[in-house]
């Protein structure tokens, strides 16, 4: 693997940022391969070299996989000159890798939002060819009904003459709103057209009011995590995605804790 600079590898373990790191450095307490070092800036390769931090190995892990509980009123990017992002979530030591999200939840759509820096993976995710199913609950105006449920089946005709795929439509509940009905529904797409969730339900005359991801492929939304929260994919999370991409690349590792630094 390239070399790189021990400081930038020590950020992007998370030990902390620049300057604490070449703090940290100058006072002995990072070893390279045995030896304390006391340059910042020295080469290591990242693979090869053995490096510990007040005696505790650091592994460095090319990439970042969080499972993030979008809030409604943040923007699915990585940065914007007015508007809070998905990124300005993280805590600094887990945005010096560069992640991004995969693919876009709107500013009010809630939920399951994966975020690494894994271009591949996130390619894969979001390919047309791999059909990944992604599931939303969602609060609908009206009431919704048997002939919505195969209109959705069949796949609706939206505003700009796209044709959708098939998806399933399940209503959970009809109740009572203030200014009329409300359905409480699931629905499952294979694909992710811009708003689709919204508008294949404006293409049977109703509304979406409310909007939430609940699953992306095998990737479930932590029950745990409370909006605006995120946490590490675990192995098995790891695993289960890559299966779902398989092809994808080799095995990855996760983000799983273990005990070393990041
Ligand atoms: N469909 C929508 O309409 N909005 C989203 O954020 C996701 C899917």
């Amino acid at each position: 693997m390239a070399r790189m600079r021990l400081d930038k590898l020590l950020a992007h373990a998370g030990c902390g940022t620049r300057s604490e790191i070449k703090r940290a450095v100058r006072l002995g307490r990072v070893e390279v391969n045995g030896l304390a070092v006391r340059d910042p800036g020295m080469a290591v390769d990242p693979e090869a070299d053995r490096v510990f931090w007040d005696g505790e190995p650091v592994r460095y892990r090319e990439y970042v996989y969080f499972m993030l509980n979008k809030p409604p009123g943040v923007i699915s990017a990585t940065e914007d000159p007015r508007e809070r992002t998905v990124i300005d979530l993280l805590k600094p030591e887990d945005r010096v890798r560069d992640p991004f999200p995969v693919g876009r939840l709107d500013k009010d759509t809630e939920g399951l939002l994966l975020i690494t820096n894994d271009g591949r993976l996130a390619h894969e995710l979001l390919s047309p060819r791999k059909h990944v199913d992604k599931v939303y609950e969602a609060v609908v105006a009206g009431a919704v009904d048997d002939a919505d449920v195969r209109a959705f089946a069949s796949g609706v005709t939206l505003d700009d003459g796209y044709r959708t795929m098939p998806a399933d439509l399940v209503v959970r509940d009809v109740r009572d709103g203030e200014d009329g009905p409300l359905s409480d529904v699931t629905v499952t797409l294979r694909e992710g057209k811009f708003h689709q969730v919204k508008r294949m339900f404006e293409a049977v005359g109703k509304r979406v009011v409310r909007l939430r991801r609940v699953a992306m492929g095998p990737l479930r939304l932590d029950p745990s995590l409370p909006p605006g929260d995120y946490r590490e994919l675990t192995e098995e999370e790891m695993r289960a995605l890559d299966a779902a991409v398989s092809g994808a690349g080799p095995a990855r590792e996760s983000n799983a804790g273990r005990g070393e630094k990041r």
